[in-house]
């Protein structure tokens, strides 16, 4: 049985190109049927970024700038495609920076207008959603996640646990009361002194500690699906102040370990509960802190439910994500007119 309201074009190819400046990185990409990857472009800005220890919009912006007609012009090479084969253009509208947004979005426009091609302004966390459904190169390997499903979308700015019955379908079961997920990785990484950007440097450091060196708290939140680590980040900052007070090295590897395990304890606890709760049939978890392997070994080593992870290369920020988005939501009907604006605080449901 097929779960897909939209029927897959057998007999004529959909190829979206894919625009994507919400934050730091300039990514472009065309996909087939939103599955198949023609080409995948990432300019990372995270060099230029580095030295402020986190994202500087006004430099994100202006780097976005001077890149993006290359990025484009290097998805349409890599694909072997002309801008006239393209069938629409998929643009992230938002949530992200105000000023990387529109980069991206005067871009697309321009281009639309220009080869007289169809305009969809799509949600970037949308976005790292429909990552799930990317055909991977292995396609022996591949599932299609099936309706009903939980996601759990991680991210830099979000946390949030949705509930999908069908394609472009989304009930919000929860989100975070506070810091997102990646949010935490990143401002623990700065109280341990670690570089940025945060979660792959308490990944490495984890990688080398004794998780259960330190119990951290698990905010349970009970009765809802909402998620909380600002109690969390206080507990390692108050342990860091505590083992600083007594002199010597601190114990940099014990503390990310004990911190990783405890925010993949909550993400995971809450995801299966709520799977269970509302029936699921599959779960879906996207998003940058997705590509967290202590969080991916926990989701996976179960028999429970098939848990749909995107392969690392797309759990970050890019591009064919929003042309696999954007695929469907092409598929569903929706054009974008010129007028379309940039909406840095777009929620997804
Ligand atoms: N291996 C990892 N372990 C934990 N966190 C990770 C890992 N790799 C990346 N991250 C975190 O993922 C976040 C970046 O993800 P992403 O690019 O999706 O966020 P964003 O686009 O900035 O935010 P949003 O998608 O909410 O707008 C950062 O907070 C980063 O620290
Ligand atoms: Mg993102």
């Amino acid at each position: 049985m097929i779960d897909s309201p939209f029927e897959k074009a057998s007999s004529q190819s959909v190829r979206i190109l894919g625009i994507e400046t919400s934050c730091d990185e300039t990514a472009t990409a065309v996909v087939e049927n939103g599955q198949k990857i023609l080409s995948n472009v990432v300019a990372s800005q995270i060099d230029v970024h580095a030295q402020y220890g986190g994202v500087f919009p006004e430099v994100a912006s202006r780097e976005h700038v001077k890149v993006i007609y290359a990025v484009v012009d290097q998805a349409l090479k890599q694909a072997h495609i002309e801008l006239s084969e393209i069938d629409a253009i998929a643009v992230t509208r938002g949530p992200g920076l105000a000023g990387s947004l529109v980069v991206g979005m005067n871009m697309a426009k321009g281009l639309a207008l220009g080869a007289n091609i169809p305009l969809l302004g799509i949600n970037h966390l949308e976005g790292h959603l429909y990552s799930a459904w990317i055909k991977p190169d292995d396609i022996e390997k591949y599932e299609e996640p099936l309706f009903p499903l939980v996601a759990l979308i991680v991210s830099g700015g979000h946390s949030l646990l949705m509930l999908m019955e069908s394609h472009l379908k989304y009930q919000r079961l929860g989100s975070t009361l506070d810091d997102a997920a990646g949010e935490a990785f990143d401002k623990v990484a700065r109280l341990l002194n670690l570089p940025y950007p945060g979660g792959p440097s308490i990944q490495k450091a984890a990688d080398l500690g004794n998780p259960y060196a330190y119990t951290f708290p698990r905010a349970r939140l009970e009765g809802t699906w909402n998620f909380s680590f600002s109690g969390l980040k206080t507990a390692v900052l108050r342990t860091v102040k505590e083992l600083g007070s007594h002199g010597g090295d601190l114990p940099v590897n014990n503390l990310a370990a004990s911190f990783q395990t405890a925010v993949v304890d909550a993400l995971v606890t809450k995801t299966f509960e709520a799977a269970e709760q509302f029936h699921a049939r599959d779960i879906v978890v996207a998003g940058g802190v997705s590509a967290n392997r202590a969080l991916r070994k926990a989701f996976t080593d179960q028999k429970r439910f098939v848990v749909h992870i995107p392969p690392f290369s797309l759990c970050t920020d890019n591009a064919v994500m929003i042309a696999t988005a954007g695929y469907y939501r092409y598929q569903s009907g929706q054009r974008d007119g010129l007028e379309m604006d940039v909406y840095p605080n777009w929620p997804l449901s």
